[in-house]
């Protein structure tokens, strides 16, 4: 009985569409079961983990091209406790990338449920948070190279490394999932005796350093969603993690996140692009749009409808690493090199719109000069030929509140932190951060911001470096609206 599947007749048996269930043995590692199921029926069926059971994937799974299959999760399903037997999988020469590997595949849906017990994946992130342990992190759910793919009502508890990946897909829509990988311990951490802990006092924004001890919170770093591929619609997801919650790669094209909620993490980003010296091109990005409500901010109509970014470190953020110099990074990756991002026409830009944000540090950052601080100071920027090329940016309807006050990220481990602006108020809206000759078009209009403490909305912005009225006066200094932004 405990080791066997069942074979059900779906109710449309005219279609030939048949749903399996994955076996399951208590205390056993259930991968195997799954994998040598999936690979059995890997067209026209549906792989189900049935509610009411719990599943053990103690082992990564590479999944094999699927046609016309849906893996449907309405049962429970964990990954290892124990986090040296997780790194020693991940650190394994056969280890597939993730801990749940798809490899190509055409009208494929993944989804979980919507029933509030059973359905979720649970990373046991937590005790790896704890322990700050960094090494060997599984990633989730990396859905590589589908084409009419659906990833839907899938909810992911304390997972340990990034979540779903999107890489070589065309069409897919990725709608009403969930990631909640918000640590339950706050106190910071000291990273330098790995033991101590430190409660407070936080650092002041406008130092966005470490007077002592590199420390940080503990906390749960892990990107939401990355988005590769083409024609890849992200809607209604809701977020709170410790990095990205949507990051776009090199080589995506028609990009559309919307009505969705991020909290905590890093935001909205485009990039890091140009590393190894890529040539990277990201098209038609857009980043909009409505659902959640927020009181504080009613006096804005318009907000009202709107992506939230709630206690984000940015919201939307575009960051390429500086060209020019040979500058090694930790992973031995390379500067950039002939980086281009923009869009296809110049009606269609790489927008990111409708954006809320609730006590953000960097509301609106873009940088061409992204660099590890971890490693030294920023490298002087003297080729501008292969610096990554940006064009027709638009920043288009930000309304919210700045956070002015003290603030520690929890993954600044460097002193200063990896995310410090030199000579930053910690008041500003926008900070373009660029190279003269790089950056065409870029603009912000309909920007809406206050400080917590109300001290005056500042900008940072080198005149030099833009061709046209990017919507508010390009200086340091207070943020003063120009016709463009209007
Ligand atoms: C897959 O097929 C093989 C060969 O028919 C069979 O032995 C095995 O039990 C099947 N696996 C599952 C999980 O159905
Ligand atoms: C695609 O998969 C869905 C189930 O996920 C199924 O209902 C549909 O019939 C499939 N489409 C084709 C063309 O087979
Ligand atoms: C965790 O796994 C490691 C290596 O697989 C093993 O040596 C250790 O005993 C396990 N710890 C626990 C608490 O089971
Ligand atoms: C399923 O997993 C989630 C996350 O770990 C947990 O909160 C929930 O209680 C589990 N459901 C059952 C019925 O055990
Ligand atoms: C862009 O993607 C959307 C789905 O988000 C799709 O409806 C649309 O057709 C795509 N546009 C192009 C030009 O392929
Ligand atoms: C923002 O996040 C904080 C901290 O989790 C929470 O208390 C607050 O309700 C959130 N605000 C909104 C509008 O979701
Ligand atoms: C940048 O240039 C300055 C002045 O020429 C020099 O002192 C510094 O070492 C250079 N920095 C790097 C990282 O090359
Ligand atoms: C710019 O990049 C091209 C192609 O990668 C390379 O051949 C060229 O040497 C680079 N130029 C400079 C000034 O680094
Ligand atoms: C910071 O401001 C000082 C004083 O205005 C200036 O000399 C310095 O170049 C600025 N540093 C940067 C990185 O902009
Ligand atoms: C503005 O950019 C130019 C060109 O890169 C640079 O020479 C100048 O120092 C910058 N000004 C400030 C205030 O950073």
């Amino acid at each position: 009985m405990l080791f066997s599947f069942l074979l059900l007749q779906a109710a449309t048996a005219a279609f030939a569409w048949d749903t399996f269930l994955v076996p399951h043995t208590p205390g056993g590692d259930d991968t195997p079961g799954l994998l040598s199921l999936v690979t059995n029926h890997s067209s026209d069926a549906t792989i189900l983990f049935r509610k009411g059971i719990t599943y053990n994937i103690f082992t990564a799974i590479k999944f094999p091209v699927l046609t016309n299959v849906e893996i449907a999760i309405e049962g429970n399903l964990t990954y290892p406790t124990n986090i040296s037997e997780i790194q020693a999988i991940v650190g394994a020469s056969d280890f597939p990338g993730s801990w749940f590997t798809f490899s190509g595949g055409n009208n494929v849906t993944l989804r979980g449920s919507t029933d509030t017990e059973w359905g979720w994946v649970d990373g046991h992130g937590q005790a790896w948070w704890d322990a700050v342990q960094q090494v060997n992190r599984p990633h989730g759910w990396a859905f590589n190279d589908i084409t009419n793919g659906v990833i839907r009502d899938m909810k992911l508890w304390k997972p340990i490394g990034w979540n779903f990946a999107t890489s070589g897909c065309v069409n897919v829509h990725v709608y009403n999932n969930k990631i909640l990988a918000a640590s339950d311990t706050s106190v910071m951490f000291c990273a330098s005796s790995m033991a101590s802990l430190i409660i407070g006092p936080v650092v002041p924004i406008q130092h966005r350093r470490y007077a002592n001890n590199p420390c940080r919170y503990r906390s749960s770093q892990v990107a939401g969603f990355s988005a590769g591929g083409n024609n890849i619609l992200f809607e209604n997801n809701y977020v709170v993690n410790g990095d990205d919650c949507l990051t776009v790669g090199s080589g995506a094209h028609n990009i559309t996140w919307r009505n969705s909620y991020c909290e905590g993490g890093h935001g909205l980003s485009i990039g890091s692009l140009g590393s190894g010296g890529s040539v990277a091109d990201v098209q038609n990005v857009l980043c909009v749009r409505p659902s959640y409500q927020v009181p504080a901010l009613t006096s804005h109509a318009r907000s009202m409808e709107t992506t939230i970014m709630n206690t984000t470190l940015y919201g939307a953020r575009f960051k390429s690493w500086t060209g020019g110099n040979l500058w090694k990074r930790s992973c031995a990756q390379v500067r950039s090199v002939n980086s281009y991002v923009r869009s296809h026409s110049s009606d269609d830009s790489v927008t990111w719109k409708d954006i809320t944000f609730i006590d953000v540090p960097f509301p609106i950052y873009v940088t061409q000069n992204y660099w590890d601080q971890e490693l030294g100071p920023p490298p002087n920027n003297t080729n501008t030929v292969n610096n990554t090329h940006i064009q027709d940016f638009l920043f288009e309807n930000f309304v919210g509140v700045i956070r002015d006050t003290p603030y520690v990220e929890g993954s600044c481990v460097t002193d200063p932190c990896w995310y410090f602006v030199p000579n930053a108020t910690g008041r500003e809206v926008v900070i373009l951060d660029l190279y003269p000759g790089t950056a065409t078009n870029v603009l912000a209009k309909d920007i809406f911001a206050r400080t917590e403490t109300g001290r005056p909305v500042a900008v940072m912005c080198n005149s030099t470096t833009v061709s046209n009225d990017v919507g508010f006066k390009c200086w340091d200094g207070p943020f003063i609206r120009t016709k463009a932004g209007l």
